[in-house]
């Protein structure tokens, strides 16, 4: 049972900074870590203003929808469902509950594939959901040829919708994998479901997020096998493949790949614990 003060008996008309003291205590209390900077979004998305905005005007009223998105919040529900979108390398993305809300450390994988891609190159981002890596890659090399594939035609509309709102021409593809994909690529780049389905996920994500973005059979590995399987025909010679795997025992993931003749370039996020890696084919080097 909340201790807290809860919305009605606050003093009407509500207050902006009486309500985000009051959330912030009541997702705290429910043990939501960021628990003050998620009550200052909240309020910011309700009153349609930024956090700024609000911050400079404190006495502002503030409509009951906040108590709405609150409610949603304690319901565990990811903050970026709520609030519509999420930034991602710098683009302001549309989210929803048909896709992975992009990850911080997913950027990481970007920057990585950035060292290695050509600015003309054929670029595959291979389970694009809301198609964030596809549409950073093509921010960054606008010359470049970018094709962004998702088994999931949800997940398609809300990449293409993104396509749309960041003015990026990129091509979005239904596949299950490679199956739809023509032709070959330069690179390669994947964030796919990679997890166990017996594992122990944090309520956001486990009740909210797609399964369909996050598990894979066979102890989480059968999507990597079946992409170190296939990629290698699909890349162009001194083509690379970079690819997340999680920090869960990442040598699992890349001895997939090595077993099927792949060679590692690097692992990436080694400061933050392994997460990713890219390689090359290695009977694919002239
Ligand atoms: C971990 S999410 C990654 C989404 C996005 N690339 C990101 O980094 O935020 C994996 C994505 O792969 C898609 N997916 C799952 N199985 C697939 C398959 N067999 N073929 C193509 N895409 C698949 C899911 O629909 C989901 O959008």
């Amino acid at each position: 049972m909340s201790t807290s003060i809860g919305w009605r008996h606050l003093p009407a008309p509500v207050r902006i900074d009486l309500w985000i003291e009051s959330a912030s205590a009541r997702l705290a209390e429910a043990g939501h870590a960021a628990a003050r900077l998620e009550a200052e979004l909240l309020a910011a998305h309700a009153a349609g203003k930024d956090r700024v905005w609000i911050k400079i005007h404190p006495e502002a009223p503030i409509d009951e929808q906040a108590e709405a998105f609150l409610t949603r919040r304690l319901n565990w529900e990811p903050l970026a469902y709520i609030l519509g979108h999420r930034e991602f390398c710098g683009l302001d993305l549309l989210v929803d509950e048909s896709v992975l809300v992009p990850r911080f450390e997913t950027e990481s994988l970007v920057e990585e594939a950035l060292k290695l891609a050509e600015p003309a190159s054929r670029i595959l981002d291979l389970g694009t959901g809301s198609g964030c890596i596809a549409l950073a890659m093509k921010a960054a090399l606008p010359s470049a040829d970018v094709v962004g594939a998702d088994i999931s035609p949800a997940a398609l509309k809300v990449a293409r919708e993104n396509g749309r709102r960041t003015d990026l021409d990129v091509e979005w593809l239904e596949s299950d994998l490679f199956d739809s994909v023509a032709g070959e690529f330069d690179l390669i780049i994947t964030n796919p479901p990679y997890v166990a389905s017996n594992a122990d996920l944090p309520r956001d994500v486990a009740e909210w997020e797609p399964a369909k973005a996050l598990f894979s059979s066979d102890q989480g590995t059968s999507h990597f096998k079946r992409i170190a399987e296939q990629a290698s025909a699909r890349l162009k010679p001194r083509g690379v493949l970079v690819a997340e795997c999680g920090v869960h025992e990442p040598e699992v993931f890349w001895t997939i790949f090595e077993e099927r003749g792949w060679t590692l370039i690097r692992w990436i996020g080694d400061d933050v614990g392994k997460w990713g890696f890219s390689c090359r084919f290695g009977l694919r080097l002239p």
